[in-house]
């Protein structure tokens, strides 16, 4: 069976009013099914530039990218963004819920948002949250949970779609320790209970630690990993 993503020769190019930066210089990635890993590397290095690609919210400027071996690299908005929709979730560092909605209606918005019907995708977000442990929230809104308990609820609406690939960027970085760890470990749990293939992009050493790969970045190449 083919790789789950495969880069080769990928290079992403910024062009701005400064001029051109390379921010991804000829990298090559593969990353297969039931993989957890983490992407390390100092702050410009190019891990969310990275994640942007693999998550096709940028394309990049030159090179292949297969995704479940077929190769997207040529594909228009629209079809990468059903692919997104069905495949891909995203963990930011700012956690991005709906202030206005509880937990329950964030984890709920994925699947309303491909149409299915209510009372699956209710039952499904409650199947979701409680496996991060968060079945007593359900109707809090964001302002009334945690930073930590946030992180869960955007774990859970990542996962709720089925997606092939978690994709987080800097996941713990508004967290405290205990609560990075604490995250930390709902990913390996996840991965090694239910075989979800998860990418954690830090630059903390004490995070990266837990993964059983950690990929190194430097000026836009892998240098290890
Ligand atoms: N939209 C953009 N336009 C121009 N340059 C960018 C843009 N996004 C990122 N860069 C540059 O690309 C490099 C890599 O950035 P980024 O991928 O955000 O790194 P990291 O996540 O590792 O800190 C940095 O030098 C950054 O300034
Ligand atoms: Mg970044």
């Amino acid at each position: 069976m083919s790789s789950l993503l495969k880069l080769e020769n990928i290079t992403k190019v910024y062009r701005t009013n400064a001029g051109e930066y390379v921010a991804l210089k000829n990298l090559n990635f593969t990353l297969e099914r039931g993989e957890m890993i983490a992407i390390v590397g100092a702050s410009g290095s190019g891990k969310s530039t990275l994640m942007n690609v693999l998550g096709f919210l940028d394309h990049c400027t030159t090179g292949k990218y297969l995704f479940s071996g077929r190769d997207v690299s040529h594909l228009e908005d629209a079809e990468l963004a059903t692919i997104r929709n069905k495949k891909i979730g995203f963990v930011f560092q700012s956690f991005f819920l709906l202030p206005r909605l509880n937990a329950l209606q964030n984890v709920m918005l994925p699947l309303l948002y491909r149409g299915t019907p209510t009372d699956t995708a209710k039952q499904k977000s409650l199947d979701m949250l409680s496996k991060v442990n968060m079945q007593k929230f359900v109707d809090h809104k964001p302002n009334q949970l945690s930073g930590g308990q946030q992180q869960r609820v955007a774990i859970a609406r990542a996962l709720v779609g089925d997606a092939e690939v978690i994709l987080a960027d800097e996941p713990t970085g508004s967290l405290d320790s205990k609560t990075s760890h604490d995250v930390m470990q709902l990913f390996i749990d996840l991965n090694q209970q239910e075989n979800r293939t998860i990418v954690v992009i830090t630059h903390d050493n004490k995070i990266s630690h837990h993964c059983p790969r950690v990929v190194t970045l430097h000026d836009g190449n892998v240098v290890e990993g």
